[in-house]
């Protein structure tokens, strides 16, 4: 059997790799069944985050990202994706198999979405002053939607100040934390998240960032001098909270991401408050009107972007028969 992986099997696998994950952890393996007939996605739930991720929701939001991209991958191929989701009852993390369907060539739209997976990234720290507008915004929202989930867009200043004391009450008690303060910085570095994308104060913004260099034990900001640059607040939501819904979730999240950065507009993740079940409790009931939040996230126009790298394609691509668990 040539051993080599299909040419479209290693183009599905490269766009999913770009996906976001938990502190750049992705928590995933690709299959190549036969000869490009088919992709699957699984989660790879050694690499999930124990102590901040322990029912594995955040990995299969991040396996829902990669998903979203494995599709419009497919679409720019020209052909209809058919996926099947979590297609194994004896295997949840067998998450996702995508088929190519029938010809048809990709959208202006899904073009476009292809061509943004590349030149997404996150971003931490302040964004410039140019604003975005509310047709991004709203167009945003379609995204979600489109995908079953609801982009909720914080416009009124006390809702974000009660988020912002949220992420603040979680960020706080992570950082007294001496394990998940280690498991956090074990993350940075060349295979995790890079210093040079850390290195803007955690505190500059509303929201709490995550503290990845120690910063805020060697300096703090004072309390006038915070907020400028936060940009917008939003939390995605679904209906209900099933391990579907979060693969759902994690599809609504890159579609509208790769939608924003084709407009310029990258996100920032605030996302502690939802690794705590009391606090994550008190964002459904507080913020958002009883949905299921699954991401917190800021959005704005950053200065400068800076890209993330990713493990290579022959780690996380095989082919089929399915691997046993490594
Ligand atoms: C479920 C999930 C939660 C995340 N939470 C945070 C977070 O709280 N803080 C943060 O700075 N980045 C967070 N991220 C973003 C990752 O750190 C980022 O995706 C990863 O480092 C790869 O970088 P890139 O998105 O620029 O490609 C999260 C991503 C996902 C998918």
């Amino acid at each position: 059997m040539d051993e080599k992986p299909g040419r479209a099997a290693l183009h599905l696998a490269r766009a999913a790799s770009f996906a976001p994950s938990p502190h750049n952890s992705q928590p995933w393996f690709f299959v190549e069944e036969g000869h490009d007939r088919g992709f699957e996605v699984h989660a790879d739930p050694e690499r999930r985050m124990p102590l901040t991720d322990p029912d594995g929701r955040e990995m299969v939001i991040a396996c829902g990202a990669a998903l979203f991209n494995a599709r419009m991958a497919v679409r720019h191929l020209g052909f209809q994706p058919v996926v099947d989701v979590l297609p194994a009852l004896a295997d949840q993390d067998f998450l996702a198999r995508v088929g190519f369907g029938a010809h048809a060539a990709a959208t202006d739209e899904e073009e476009s979405l292809a061509r943004a997976v590349p030149l997404r990234h996150t971003h931490r720290g302040p964004f410039g002053p140019e604003p975005v507008t509310e047709e991004v915004l709203s167009d945003l929202r379609d995204q979600a939607r489109a995908e079953g989930a609801i982009l909720q867009v914080l416009d009124v200043p006390e809702k974000v100040g009660m988020l912002a004391r949220l992420v603040n009450t979680a960020e706080r008690a992570d950082r007294a934390d001496l394990w998940r303060a280690v498991e956090l910085t074990h993350r940075v570095g060349p295979t995790g998240v890079p210093v040079a994308g850390c290195r803007a104060h955690p505190d500059a913004t509303l929201l709490a960032g995550r503290d990845y260099l120690g910063l805020s034990r060697r300096y703090t900001v004072p309390e006038r001098r915070r907020g400028a640059g936060t940009g917008i607040v939003a939390v995605l939501c679904t209906p209900y909270d099933h391990r579907a819904d979060w693969l759902l979730a994690g599809q609504a999240l890159q579609r509208l991401l790769l939608c924003a950065a084709g407009h310029g507009v990258m996100a920032g993740f605030h996302t502690q408050p939802l690794e705590r079940p009391d606090l994550r409790e008190e964002v459904r009931r507080w913020v958002t009107a009883g949905r299921h939040p699954q991401m917190v996230l800021r959005l704005g126009r950053p200065l400068h972007t800076r890209s993330t790298l990713r493990r290579p394609l022959y780690d996380v691509l095989t082919r089929g028969p399915v691997p046993l668990r490594r």
